[in-house]
């Protein structure tokens, strides 16, 4: 028997990919950038067992077994299992790729919340099988096929995902544009209000909002610009723009609000209730006790975790 384990980190957009123009292959109306967290926080922890003696692949997910026949799960190993049989063209056979194989994925945080936990388990899968099947090279357009956003948790530190323009998403991957050590002083807080599994997947919300929303055509006429200032506030450490243009993308996923003149935290919302909460580090202790003060960890489903941003180093 083979075995592999990795830990992933979860990512949280900043510009936020919302909206396929392609379903099967997960390409993106538009490019995206994020913030990938310290994969010791939230994190997907997966082990990859490959065995002569399993009859069958199997998944389990927290626990719980889950259909290996999902699309999107078939589309990772698969693709997987395309680049280690390319990598064999030398006419070696690698007897573990006819192997069956058991996957067991935890996630230290709650799952399907909108929190990124498809990010992290995606990324953290393609990365074990490859680790397993000893396949080398970029693997984030892999990991977009099982959730888009699993592309960016391939990467540490501050990452965009180039929507790309060929018809077979060859070109619709991710890349780092600044590894963490760039802006040690930025932290996040994420907020945890709710840990039940959210009602509308984003797969579904996206495609509601693709077919009728007036607001999607003016929202990208204008994003290309809107990436752009997020590119050059990472690369300036300009908090301000950072943290105004990151919340208007939230606000345009979910509601208004204005943004003041001096602002010391922004916050972004995936497609769950909880919070992620960008500010500077000097900024963490005050604000960290206001948080305590109001979401006292005896309420129940909240608690609160401060993030330093380090690179992520996936293991076996
Ligand atoms: O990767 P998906 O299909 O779970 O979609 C993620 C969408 C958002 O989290 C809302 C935004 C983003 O860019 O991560």
């Amino acid at each position: 028997m083979q075995c592999a384990t990795c830990t992933g980190p979860v990512n949280i957009a900043v510009i936020k990919y919302w909206g396929k123009r392609n379903e099967k292959l997960i390409l993106p109306l538009n490019s995206s950038v994020s913030v990938t967290l310290h994969q010791n926080e939230l994190r997907t922890k997966t082990t990859i067992a490959a065995s002569p003696n399993f009859t069958k692949d199997q998944i389990w997910l927290n626990g719980v077994e889950e259909d290996i026949n999902n699309s999107r799960l078939q589309a990772v190993i698969s693709a997987v299992k395309r680049r280690a049989r390319k990598r064999k063209s030398d006419g070696e056979t690698n007897p573990r790729l006819n192997w069956k194989l058991h996957i067991v994925s935890e996630n230290n945080f709650p799952t399907a919340a909108g929190l990124a936990s498809s990010a992290a388990g995606y990324g953290c899968l393609v990365y074990t099988l490859a680790k397993l099947l000893n396949v080398k090279g970029e693997l984030s357009d892999i990991a977009r096929q099982g959730s888009g956003s699993a592309c960016r948790s391939v990467y540490g530190g501050f990452v965009t995902w180039d929507k790309g323009t060929n018809e077979d998403g060859s070109d619709s991957k991710a890349r780092q544009i600044a590894p963490h050590t760039h802006w040690p002083e930025l932290s996040v807080l994420i907020l945890v209000v709710s840990d039940q599994t959210k009602h509308t997947s984003s797969t579904a919300g996206m495609q509601t909002t693709v077919e009728t929303s007036e607001l999607l055509k003016q929202r990208l006429s204008g994003l290309q610009t809107k990436e752009d200032q997020m590119t050059d506030a990472i690369m300036n450490k300009d908090f301000k723009t950072f943290a105004e243009i990151t919340m208007k993308e939230s606000n345009q996923l979910h509601a208004y609000n204005n943004i003041h003149e001096d602002v010391k935290v922004s916050y972004t919302f995936d497609a769950g209730p909880n919070a992620c909460l960008f500010m500077l580090d000097s900024e963490v202790p005050r604000f960290y006790s206001l948080v305590k003060h109001f979401f006292l960890p005896e309420n129940g489903h909240t608690t609160i975790q401060g993030l330093p941003i380090t690179e992520q180093t996936l293991h076996t």
